[in-house]
């Protein structure tokens, strides 16, 4: 990734100066953003009133201002949709002259088709809710498929966490390791990250036996027999996925076990799953925060601000993104 070597000018763009707001569900992640910037976060209230109503309220103008809003989707969920689009809302109707909504993790981004009659589809219901809270433009983390992107129809810039991720497996220089995706639907993006650290892939296959659809057998497509395996995945909810690939890949002969995934979600069985399996290091980014129930010893995080920060940055001069990627 290429950054910016140099003192941040990021004096008045088209759209005014720059201002950076947190939300509350990563106020480390947007202080980082913020650093990064040469900036100090702008102040606002964030208040809950007794009957769960949220209010927000500016400490300073950001009339003509060009403005970014920090807030990732992650536990409590719905209070963290619902605080990003009334600040959204309360950026708005201070005249902020852009509003870009920074969201490391988007939550509802597994709701993104009619897989089943009579379901609705949230990932479309949440980017509406975005554009028409008045948000002008969204920077986001590996979303659950690339086609969500469509379902904004205002500008983004939807980044990936596995340059890093690869980058520090690049530097741990694993022996013999092999590459496993925990599900075919993954396979794309898992084989970029295996050709990225020239090692060879592996895939887990999911089959289900007749027409009972809780009955599934796993199997391993690919060598992992006397290999190291580093399993990648977009992320860790449950952890029933990784439990179930960490198994059927130690059943198959594997040594040492490494977990990646871009956004460390954890939630509900998920940590208790993880400290029994025999996992060798869990390798996750900071898109959602590193909250002390997210942590296991044998868990490392990768930040993502500099990144972020870099992003937000070319953003507020209208700078080519790609251009860090060598795109
Ligand atoms: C599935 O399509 C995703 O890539 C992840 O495997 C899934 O979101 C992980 O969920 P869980 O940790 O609950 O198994």
């Amino acid at each position: 990734m290429r950054v910016t070597n140099q003192t941040r000018d990021h004096g008045a763009n088209a759209y005014g100066g720059i201002k950076v707001f947190a939300g509350s569900s990563h106020p480390q992640l947007a202080e980082e953003i913020a650093t990064y910037l040469g900036l100090t976060l702008s102040g606002r209230d964030c208040i809950k009133f007794p009957n769960e109503n949220i209010f927000w309220r500016l400490h300073e103008s950001v009339r003509g201002q060009d403005v970014f809003l920090i807030q990732t989707l992650s536990s409590p969920v719905s209070d963290n949709i619902m605080e990003m689009l009334i600040a959204i809302d309360c950026l708005r109707r201070d005249s902020a002259a852009r509003i870009t909504v920074v969201m490391p993790y988007m939550a509802y981004a597994r709701s993104d088709k009619k897989d089943q009659p009579r379901v609705p589809i949230t990932a479309r219901l949440m980017a509406d809710m975005i554009v028409t809270a008045g948000a002008d433009r969204y920077i986001t983390v590996d979303l659950h498929a690339g086609q969500i992107q469509g379902f904004f129809n205002i500008p983004g810039d939807e980044l990936t966490g596995f340059h890093l991720l690869s980058d520090y497996f690049a530097d741990e220089a694993i022996e013999n390791a092999v590459i496993v995706t925990a599900d075919l639907g993954f396979a794309k993006k898992g084989r970029n990250f295996a050709a990225k650290l020239h090692l060879p892939m592996a895939f887990v296959e999911k089959r289900r036996i007749g027409n009972n659809a809780q009955s599934e057998i796993l199997t391993v497509i690919g060598d992992v027999e006397n290999h190291n395996v580093i399993i990648v995945d977009d992320e860790i909810s449950t952890a029933g996925s990784i439990e179930n690939t960490v198994k059927v890949v130690k059943e198959a002969g594997a040594l040492d076990v490494y977990v990646s995934a871009t956004h460390g979600v954890f939630v509900g069985p998920a940590l208790e799953r993880l400290r029994k399996l025999p996992i060798k290091e869990i390798i996750v980014t900071n898109t959602v925060a590193p909250t002390p129930d997210r942590l296991l010893p044998n868990m490392k995080y990768i930040s993502v601000g500099r990144l972020l920060g870099e992003v937000v940055y070319r953003v507020h001069l209208g700078r080519s993104v790609g251009e860090m990627f060598n795109e």
